[in-house]
């Protein structure tokens, strides 16, 4: 069972503790446990929309496409790339953003293997997104929640992974230990350069995000992983396409052209770069 310990209330930041299937602040906030085990600590007032983060059909769509695994070489990219001294028993990891838990669960499946134990944690804003991650592993704490306003106390994880998502990297270097490490795993120049080619009239340059380094952090290390996959019918096509920004900014003429494809084989590129949070002095 996951732990879902050592995580505040989103109110008042005061720690939450377990009572039964609910957890509960000393103000009497509770919290209760969904059927499938995660909790929402995303309280109303902090949400921007009624349903925020990615909709019920985009979590299908990149569940569908992830589980078959295309993407696996991003998780050995993320496993080998990853500094040893901090891959050990016990660390606390906190996948900031986890969509439907993919990443996190194979990881978890690969570190088991190796008989490395871990504490990991998976949030989204999406409560799509956590019910489904939330049947993947229920050895991993599932939170809706944002990364704005982590429901954590400060240092309370060794690492981040922060995968295609949004980071906020003051409320992560909070809730990092000292020295702990953030990933930052983000799509490079040529990732799905066939597909683009096709839904945009003109391929924008690239533009490095976060080229002027990132507050309080420090880069350890950066790595690109370039990889090739097949398509092999309009649903898997149109399953990426819904998982990828391009469904909304693609142009009408683009994604009709996309609708005639019967297979495509597309290029992966992907960058890692691994961060270490700065010390106090
Ligand atoms: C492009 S998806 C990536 C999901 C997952 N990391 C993956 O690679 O499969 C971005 C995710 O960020 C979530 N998200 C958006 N804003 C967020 C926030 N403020 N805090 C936490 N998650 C957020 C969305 O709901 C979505 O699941
Ligand atoms: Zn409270």
């Amino acid at each position: 069972m996951s732990t879902l310990e050592n995580l505040s209330c989103p109110i008042d930041s005061l720690s939450l503790s377990r009572d039964g299937r609910s957890l509960k602040c000393e103000n009497g906030h509770t919290y209760d446990l969904a059927k499938t085990g995660y909790v929402n600590l995303l309280p109303v007032q902090n949400k921007r929309s009624k349903d925020p983060g990615d909709s019920k059909s985009m979590v299908a769509a990149r569940q569908a496409f992830l589980n078959q695994h295309f993407y696996y070489p991003i998780v050995e990219a993320i496993l080998s790339s990853w500094p040893k001294e901090s891959l050990i028993n016990g660390v606390r990891v906190l996948d900031a953003g986890c969509g439907e838990g993919y990443y996190l669960n194979e990881i978890s499946k690969v570190l088991q293997d190796r008989h490395v134990e871990t504490e990991l944690t998976g949030l989204d804003i999406s409560k799509w997104a956590i019910t489904a991650a939330s049947k993947r592993d229920k050895n991993i704490s599932w939170l809706v929640g944002s990364n704005a306003s982590l429901p954590t106390p400060d240092q309370r994880f060794d690492v981040i992974l922060c995968l295609f998502g949004f980071p906020i990297f003051h409320e992560f270097s909070r809730v990092l230990t000292d020295s702990g490490l953030l990933l930052l795993v983000e799509s490079g120049p040529d990732h799905l350069i066939e597909l683009r080619k096709i839904l945009y009239p003109q391929i924008h340059d690239y533009k490095q995000t976060h080229s002027d380094g990132v507050a309080d952090f420090e880069m350890v290390s950066e790595e690109t992983k370039t990889f090739h996959f097949t398509l092999n019918s309009q649903a898997e096509i149109q399953n990426l396409l819904s998982m990828t920004p391009h469904i909304h900014k693609a142009s009408y003429d683009g994604k009709e052209e996309v609708k005639q494809l019967e297979s495509i084989r597309l290029t992966a590129d992907i960058k890692l770069r691994w961060y270490q949070k700065k010390g106090n002095t």
